[in-house]
């Protein structure tokens, strides 16, 4: 597909599919207004991690980068009446404005947001899983490690989604540690013998897995 196509195409899911409701417009105007990085997922990515959550019947998922909280909100508004979504967030300035962004989704009853490091927070969720969901937003350099953890904590047929696959095409030509860091992640991936995978091609790329064994 020459590229105006693919540019045309993607701006007809955007206005037919995935068009920002007030409070996803409101979350992304806040991001910005508190100076958080305004690098939340897209509308197209966004759409698509709802529907993958609502496709596989999760009901408990967990999120390693919540930010401002956009994302989740895309996940809440997919679970069930007694869905949960856990969401790990490093920043306590971005993990208290995702906060107050679920209560003003109304999702608050949802959503639980742990303040910490992935690597540190996901031992403490081990117990109770297994899990339906995961996903990945986070530190590049340890999304092998977030990988690991999806594949001891999620149930069969459990999926691991991570964003930025192709990292803004550094994954092609890798200088930067976090280069190599999602070459390494997208090739084990792939791999993986435990998970059935692909990367979308949507935004800066949606590796996906379903777990088999
Ligand atoms: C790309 S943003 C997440 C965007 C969010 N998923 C969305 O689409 O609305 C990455 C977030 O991960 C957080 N982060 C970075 N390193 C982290 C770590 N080691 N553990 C947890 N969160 C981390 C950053 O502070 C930032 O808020």
């Amino acid at each position: 597909m020459n590229q105006s196509l693919s540019q045309r195409c993607h701006a007809y899911v955007s206005e037919h599919f995935a068009r920002e409701d007030e409070t996803l417009r409101y979350v992304r105007q806040q991001t910005a207004a508190r100076g958080l990085p305004q690098i939340s997922l897209e509308p197209n990515e966004a759409k698509l991690l709802h529907l993958l959550v609502r496709l596989c019947g999760a009901a408990r998922v967990v999120e390693v980068g919540t930010l401002a909280g956009y994302s989740g909100i895309c996940i809440a508004r997919a679970l069930p009446d007694d869905g949960q979504l856990i969401t790990i967030e490093v920043s306590s300035l971005h993990a208290e404005v995702a906060r107050a962004h679920f209560e003003y989704a109304g999702l608050a009853d949802k959503v639980t947001v742990l303040q910490g490091a992935g690597v540190d927070v996901l031992p403490k969720l081990a117990a109770d899983a297994p899990y339906d969901f995961m996903f990945i937003d986070a530190d590049k350099g340890n999304y092998h490690n977030y990988l690991a953890w999806a594949a001891d904590h999620l149930r069969i047929g459990g999926v691991v989604m991570a964003d930025n696959a192709f990292w803004g095409g550094g994954i092609f030509d890798p200088k930067s540690d976090d280069d190599h860091a999602m070459v390494a992640f997208n090739l084990s991936l792939a791999e993986h013998p435990r998970f059935d995978s692909t990367i979308i091609e949507v935004g800066d790329g949606i590796a996906v897995g379903v777990k088999t064994c």
